[in-house]
């Protein structure tokens, strides 16, 4: 297991405490009416890559998605298929499909794509744009949430940080070059800081691209 692996395992406990994953309702209506609009085509199949303990993909999943949240951390799949319990989908199965996978490794063809808080946690999100661009059809959009903000690794990230190129954030443009490089000749992203009913009222910069071909 990587240090990487073993730090998310060691986050999922608490990880609902975090800001962002302990929505109140009006939080998680106001983020399914911003991706409404952002994401065109549902249903159809949607990635939640680095889903974590899923807040995201469930709420993907309500908006008609069918939802494969993949996570490399164990204790993060274990929470999220927690949460998804009791949870169904339009058709009455499971609200989600859950994987302990890395998005390297994914199989089969996706409509979108959503990450949030995962391009700065890997060490080179080109590989992950590559992964994106061969595993999703022509029109897919892929919706990235990414923080920046000022910081060094510290605390229990202080091993597994180091080893994180974007550690504190990638600039956006950095980002828009990465997806173009990998076929997405199309990205716009606006901050959605500041803004409580999305939980991002704090002193980070928050920001949303929308990435398609
Ligand atoms: C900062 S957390 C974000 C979790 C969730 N997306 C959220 O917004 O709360 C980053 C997550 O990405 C996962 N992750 C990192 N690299 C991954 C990869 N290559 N494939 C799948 N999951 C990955 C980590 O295990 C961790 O759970």
């Amino acid at each position: 297991m990587t240090n990487l692996v073993a730090h998310w395992d060691h986050r999922a406990e608490n990880y609902d405490e975090t800001p962002g994953n302990s929505l109140t309702p009006e939080q998680a209506e106001a983020w399914k009416s911003m991706l409404a609009e952002v994401f065109p085509t549902r249903p159809g199949r949607l990635l939640d890559i680095g889903c974590g303990t899923g807040t995201y993909a469930l709420l993907c999943a309500e908006l008609g998605f069918d939802v494969h949240g993949v996570d490399t951390s164990e204790r993060m799949i274990a929470r999220a298929r927690e949460k998804a319990l009791g949870r169904r989908g339009p058709d009455g199965g499971p609200a989600v499909t859950l994987s302990m996978l890395d998005a390297q490794d994914i199989d089969g063809r996706y409509d979108a794509v959503f990450s949030r808080n995962v391009l700065w946690t890997v060490t080179d999100p080109g590989r992950l744009a590559g992964v994106v661009a061969t595993h999703t059809t022509e029109s897919a959009v892929w919706v990235a949430v990414e923080t920046m903000w000022d910081g060094r690794p510290n605390g229990d990230f202080r091993k597994a940080g180091k080893a994180l190129p974007g550690f504190g954030g990638w600039h956006p443009n950095v980002l828009r070059d990465v997806f173009a490089r990998h076929g997405f000749a199309r990205t716009t992203w606006s901050s959605i800081s500041n803004r409580p009913e999305l939980a991002t009222a704090d002193k980070d910069l928050h920001v949303l691209f929308r990435v398609s071909r």
